[in-house]
């Protein structure tokens, strides 16, 4: 049984534990700063694995020097937003937090596989590669597959067609500058655009990408959680059973799509390895603007960094 750590256990790192569990057997640690929080959730889920009848092993520690002897690394640690903030607005705060985390999981766990869910996530991502070390098909994020999900579950509403025949496609940075791609989301192989009109997608796309800030709006304090774990959990699945799936994440691109030494999401075939190879789908001329645009926007935010 491969051994999964997750770095935070608020409401994000909680809830991937819980799908994990859900799952099948795991050995899951989660680790928190908070005094007792870790723990505190350890117990509770060991009860919901035998609730489910699921034989898991569920740790929770302050103790970083545990990560030594884990395969998987879940970096959910930080602030999430509030309601009026971008993600971009996490930057200050969040990246001090996963500078600290990233020289442990250096010190306790090189070269291991760690998935990145903290916000603004791009920069998160390619914060920890930098400060890690670690091969850049082992530190990656998750953003995009998120995205896509958004994006064909308003696809569902608005088609009313079951969401096991949409094939949703969103590339581009987790954040203001994602690129929902029409040219590649597919309804039972038709092409959304040869099914709806132009203006409809434009309002879908734009639903899509300020979906995040609208659960922000509503909840009042926090952010979305039950997404982005099912998302986060959709990945780990994939690396734990090397099952080679194509899943949106934030990749390291050298080359493909015309950008080079830069984090973003895009999909990419998903296995034991960590990411196996980086997929470039054909893009629309105004798709492949946008995600060059997008681009450049983390390039431009990488640059005050300071790593
Ligand atoms: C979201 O998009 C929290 O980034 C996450 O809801």
């Amino acid at each position: 049984m491969q051994k999964i750590a997750i770095i935070g256990a608020g409401n994000v790192g909680g809830q991937i534990a819980a799908f994990l569990i859900k799952e099948g057997p795991v050995d899951v640690l989660l680790l928190d700063v908070v005094k007792g929080l870790a723990k505190g959730k350890a117990l509770d889920l060991e009860d919901c694995a035998s609730v489910l009848k699921q034989d898991c092993v569920i740790k929770g520690s302050e103790d970083f020097s545990l990560l030594k002897d884990r395969d998987i690394i879940v970096l959910t640690a930080g602030m999430s937003r509030k309601p009026g903030m971008s993600r971009d607005d996490l930057l200050k705060n969040n990246s001090g937090i996963i500078k600290d985390i990233s020289l442990k999981i250096k010190e306790y766990a090189s070269g291991k596989i760690v998935l990145v869910i903290t916000n603004p996530v791009d920069l998160m991502t390619c914060l920890t590669a930098r400060i890690t070390g670690f091969p850049k098909n082992k530190v990656f994020g998750m953003g995009v597959s998120l995205d896509s999900a958004r994006f064909a579950n308003l696809i569902r509403e608005e088609l009313k067609v079951p969401v096991t025949s949409i094939e949703a496609v969103v590339i581009g940075s987790h954040g203001q500058a994602m690129v929902p791609a029409p040219n590649q989301t597919q309804v039972s192989g038709v092409r959304i655009e040869r099914l709806v009109s132009e203006g409809i997608i434009t309002k879908l796309a734009r639903e899509t990408v300020e979906r995040g800030a609208s659960i922000v709006a509503h909840l009042g304090s926090g952010s979305a959680y039950y997404g982005p774990a099912a998302a986060a959990c959709v990945i780990i699945k994939a690396i734990i059973n090397d099952e080679k799936r194509v899943l949106g994440v934030c990749a390291y691109l050298d080359g493909k799509y015309d950008i080079k030494d830069l984090y973003l999401g895009v999909p990419a075939r998903i296995g034991k390895q960590g990411i196996e190879d980086v997929i470039e789908i054909e893009l629309s001329e105004n798709e492949k603007k946008q995600l060059l645009g997008s681009a450049e926007s983390i390039r431009g935010q990488l640059a005050n960094l300071n790593v």
